[in-house]
């Protein structure tokens, strides 16, 4: 089996041979005992981040690959850390806590346009595109080319994958979505993303920008454009805190601050 196949061209393979439900059941098994042995080991942190077995299927996976590519993707989003620890920022995807809590203040009946900055292997975007109105478009920021083949593989006419950086970010948009570390990217690249982000929502009656992030480094960064109310998820490796950002309101006429510009 070539590890570069895509889900479905792998599904059609699977099909193709007598002995894929064998094949199934043992990516299930290696499935269950990995992320079993990772449990076992770490019980405690198992608990916190609500289980290491993996986010949501992705829209448009089928059942027995999304099991095998699970466990696989799990490997991959480690060795991406390993390689780019500054650029991914985290260890270990989004808990369900952490995302329920990213997508808790966007209102999905009137979002039309979202975009996602920062999505490794999609453990959000599949949580995005569940919640999204059926007219409503995603538009995906990724740099990393070993995750941009990962998103490539969702099958959903509603999103758009971007392969380059969040930095260039254009177009109005109703809510923005940040997983990105600001922190540790070059200073830059992240007053480049909050700048073209603030833009990006201004055009827009109640524009968001939510971002999540593991220590209170970048509100420095964050107040500089948005305000922001922040809340605190415990049950994610590590915890997070979420900022949730709206436009600074325009100063009253005759204020000190419409005076001073
Ligand atoms: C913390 S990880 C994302 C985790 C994922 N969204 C989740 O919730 O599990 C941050 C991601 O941002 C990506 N990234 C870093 N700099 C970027 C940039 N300038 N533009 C777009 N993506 C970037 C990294 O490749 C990485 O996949």
């Amino acid at each position: 089996m070539k590890g570069k196949d895509s889900g479905a061209a792998l599904q059609k393979r699977l099909e193709a041979h007598p002995e894929s439900k064998a094949r199934k059941n043992h990516a299930k098994t290696l499935l269950r005992t990995g992320t079993d042995s990772l449990s076992r080991r770490f019980p405690a942190l198992a608990a916190l981040h609500g289980g290491f077995g993996g986010g949501p299927a992705l829209p448009g996976r089928i059942g027995a690959m999304t099991a095998f590519q699970t466990l696989s993707r799990k490997a991959s989003y480690l060795r991406e850390f390993m390689r780019t620890p500054r650029e991914i920022g985290s260890i270990l995807p989004s808990s369900r806590y952490l995302c329920r809590e990213m997508l808790a203040a966007i209102d999905w009946k009137s979002a039309v346009s979202l975009v996602e900055l920062g999505a490794a292997e999609g453990v959000l975007t599949a949580r995005i595109l569940k919640r999204m109105r059926p007219d409503a478009s995603l538009t995906v920021y990724e740099i990393r080319p070993e995750f941009v083949r990962v998103l490539r593989e969702i099958r959903d006419p509603r999103l758009t994958i971007c392969d380059h950086s969040a930095e260039f970010l254009s177009g109005n948009h109703d809510a923005i979505i940040s997983s990105l570390p600001l922190v540790t990217l070059p200073k830059r690249v992240a007053l480049r993303v909050l700048n073209a982000s603030m833009k990006a929502i201004a055009g827009r009656h109640g524009g968001l920008f939510v971002q999540y992030q593991y220590s209170s480094l970048a509100e420095r960064f964050l107040s500089r454009f948005f305000v922001w109310r922040k809340t605190f998820v415990l049950r994610n490796v590590p915890p997070a805190h979420v900022y949730t950002c709206r436009l600074r309101p325009p100063a009253a006429p005759g204020s000190l601050r419409s005076f001073l510009g």
